[in-house]
């Protein structure tokens, strides 16, 4: 089981209370109108699910990760997806999960499995909706997903913007100082280039010497993240991120929320507000 701290706890806190609003308005939206149906499901995708089960850092207790906790809520959803990488991961899910006819699961890249097999089922036209958490450990996310994601106009997303990998990895003294793995998959989550232009500068010195300086921290990068969700991935709509910090206040990553409907971002701004504070005490 993997350990987790407080920050994890306040996370599962948030997107459980999302769900179950969620749940509550799109269930009262499965009703036949003129022979029309407003909405003919609403599915939870768990992209980065882990195995269901936790290891609280601090007492040791086991806790339920975001898809048993999902699994709880009430009304339900009417279809899970659970993706893990980790095959492992996913049959032990398989036995905490029993038999639900509902679920499915997957095992692979979460990048190609939701452009290929799950957004294919969640276009405008199917009347279904879905929400979509994306909750890697570091830089694992791919931007053609997202993009992807915004563009079916059905789904809405919480993102994991990874600060600690990019602190320890991406924000180098100099930009040849990134690895050449670390830079493909800052390229993989960022999209383009761009990340660099707001992180370095080359710089010329007195004798003519080029050089490069850092002008931009994880804070920059995060701002820039949540501007693009919209104008170039396509949300309507995007929540100024919740930081999540270590005990010591050390930021460990931002969560987002981004959707095209303005009722998910109403409900979601007061949800961060709330546990921002609690955060502060
Ligand atoms: C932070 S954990 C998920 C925790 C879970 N969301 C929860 O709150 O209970 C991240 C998980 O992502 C998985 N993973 C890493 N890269 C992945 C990928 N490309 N596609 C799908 N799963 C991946 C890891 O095996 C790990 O179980």
């Amino acid at each position: 089981m993997d350990k987790i701290g407080v920050w994890s706890v306040i996370k599962h806190e948030i997107i459980s209370e999302y769900l179950s609003a969620y749940c509550r308005i799109l269930h009262s939206k499965l009703v036949t109108v003129n022979k029309k149906e407003w909405c003919k499901g609403y599915e939870y995708i768990d992209a980065f699910s882990g195995d269901g089960l936790h290891l609280d850092k601090r007492s040791g207790e086991v806790l339920e990760g975001s898809p048993l906790r999902a699994l709880k809520i009430e009304p339900s959803f009417t279809k899970y997806h659970f993706i893990d990488l980790d095959s492992k991961k996913i049959d032990d899910l398989k036995k905490r999960t029993r038999e639900n006819p509902s679920i499915r699961l997957y095992k692979g890249d979460c990048n190609k499995i939701l452009i290929d097999e799950i957004f294919p089922d969640l276009t405008y036209d199917s009347f279904k909706r879905a929400v979509c958490i994306l909750d890697p450990y570091g830089l694992h996310l791919n931007w053609n997903m997202i993009k992807k994601a915004a563009e079916m106009n059905t789904i809405d997303v919480f993102v994991n913007f990874p600060v600690m990998d990019i602190n320890r990895n991406i924000m180098r003294a100099k930009s040849s100082k990134i690895k050449s793995e670390d830079n493909e998959r800052m390229l993989a989550f960022w999209g383009d280039e761009s990340w660099k232009d707001i992180t370095f500068e080359s710089k010329t010195d007195l004798f003519g010497y080029e050089y490069e300086e850092k002008i931009g921290d994880y804070k920059k990068l995060a701002d820039e993240y949540r501007k693009r969700l919209k104008s170039v991935a396509g949300f309507k709509y995007v929540v100024k991120p919740i930081k999540m910090t270590n005990k010591n206040n050390g930021p460990l990553y931002y969560l987002y929320f981004a959707s095209q409907h303005g009722v998910a971002i109403d409900i979601v701004r007061d949800i961060f507000k709330k546990y921002s504070t609690h955060m502060l005490k």
